[in-house]
């Protein structure tokens, strides 16, 4: 007889890999999808969940978040006192660093301006720019930030962070709190978001706070789209105040067809793909810290509702 219920809802990813993937990690629980009138379970997994499912589920011990982001959770009514734990790295903090430095390179070193040379037949060399004149600022620092400016510090550009409580970090000049984001963003020339979506940074990257950046700045956003003001992005785009953006993330997705990000000269767009969701990571992870809840332990990616992440 299963010992444990684990029930699976997820409006993004495939339940017929998870289901069967928890199931063989977890051999002792039994691990359904979920459905409307479904018995309570022990542990819910979720992407997005309907708040149905929320309100149906009385009784959880702890609700799963198959992301890092739990912006769309807080959305809903929560049930009280019931952990909500989201994935903590499960190899998402190798692969954005892969994408920031990617970001930060391609614009740094004109590689797309040397694709588009070369697309025309033409050898043309621009002069080396100078990294010194390219402090790297990011916002968040995190699971996710402080494994980019890490890798980032290691092409010896000048780094910034940003994070609410103060940070020590080898290599990375840090600012905290409301108090020092202009400083730090007049302290950047290429700023990357990387922040949880909540009420303190939705919009984050608005007129006010663009205008602050270092003319000729550069936003690489891979947090959530609703950290930034879209007209106000392209406005600091066409004004020439910003050189340019990659943004993989928008604030509705997939990025409308009609969108003026997909045709904007000095826009890349990436589908919401810098940091995946590894489903044998993050199963295995899940599995773990079922096992030591169930034997009363603590465990890690602990959300604290009050603050939204
Ligand atoms: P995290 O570990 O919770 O780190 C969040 C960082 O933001 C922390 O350093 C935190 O400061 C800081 N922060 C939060 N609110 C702040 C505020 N009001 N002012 C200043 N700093 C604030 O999150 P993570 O795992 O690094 O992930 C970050 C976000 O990336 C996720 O929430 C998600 O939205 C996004 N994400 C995107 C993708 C993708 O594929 N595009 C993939 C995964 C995640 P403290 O350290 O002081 O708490
Ligand atoms: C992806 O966006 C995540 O939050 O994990």
């Amino acid at each position: 007889m299963p010992t444990l219920h684990i029930t699976y809802y997820s409006a993004d990813f495939d339940e017929d890999r998870w289901i069967p993937a928890l199931q063989a990690a977890i051999p002792e629980a039994r691990v359904s999808l979920w459905q409307s009138g479904a018995p309570v379970a022990d542990y819910a997994v979720v992407w997005k969940p309907p708040q149905q499912m929320l309100d149906e589920q009385a009784g959880l011990k702890a609700i799963f978040n198959t992301g890092a982001g739990v912006d769309a959770l807080m959305k809903l009514n929560l049930p009280a006192g019931v952990p909500v734990i989201r994935l903590d790295d499960a190899g998402m903090s190798v692969q954005m660093a892969e994408y920031v430095c990617h970001a930060v390179i391609r614009h740094f070193r004109e590689l797309d301006g040397y694709e588009a040379d070369t697309a025309a037949g033409h050898w043309s060399y621009r002069k080396p720019r100078n990294r010194a004149d390219y402090p790297v600022g990011i916002l968040g620092l995190g699971v996710l930030g402080e494994r980019v400016a890490k890798a980032v510090a290691q092409f010896d550009f000048p780094v910034r962070g940003w994070s609410r409580s103060p940070k020590a970090i080898a290599g990375v000049q840090c600012f905290q709190g409301p108090a020092q984001l202009q400083d730090f963003l007049a302290a950047s020339r290429i700023v990357v978001c990387l922040l949880p979506l909540t009420p303190e940074t939705d919009s984050i990257l608005s007129a006010s706070n663009l205008a602050v950046m270092r003319p000729g700045g550069y936003l690489i956003n891979v947090a959530r789209g609703a950290h930034v003001v879209d007209a106000d992005l392209l406005a600091a785009l066409d004004s020439g105040h910003l050189a340019g953006a990659t943004l993989d993330v928008f604030r509705t997705e997939p990025l409308p067809a009609d969108h003026p990000f997909w045709v904007h000269p000095r826009i890349t767009v990436t589908p919401h793909t810098s940091a995946r969701t590894l489903r044998s990571e993050s199963v295995a992870q899940i599995a773990r810290k079922i096992a030591a809840l169930q034997s009363g332990q603590g465990v890690a990616g602990l959300v604290d509702a009050g603050r939204g992440y």
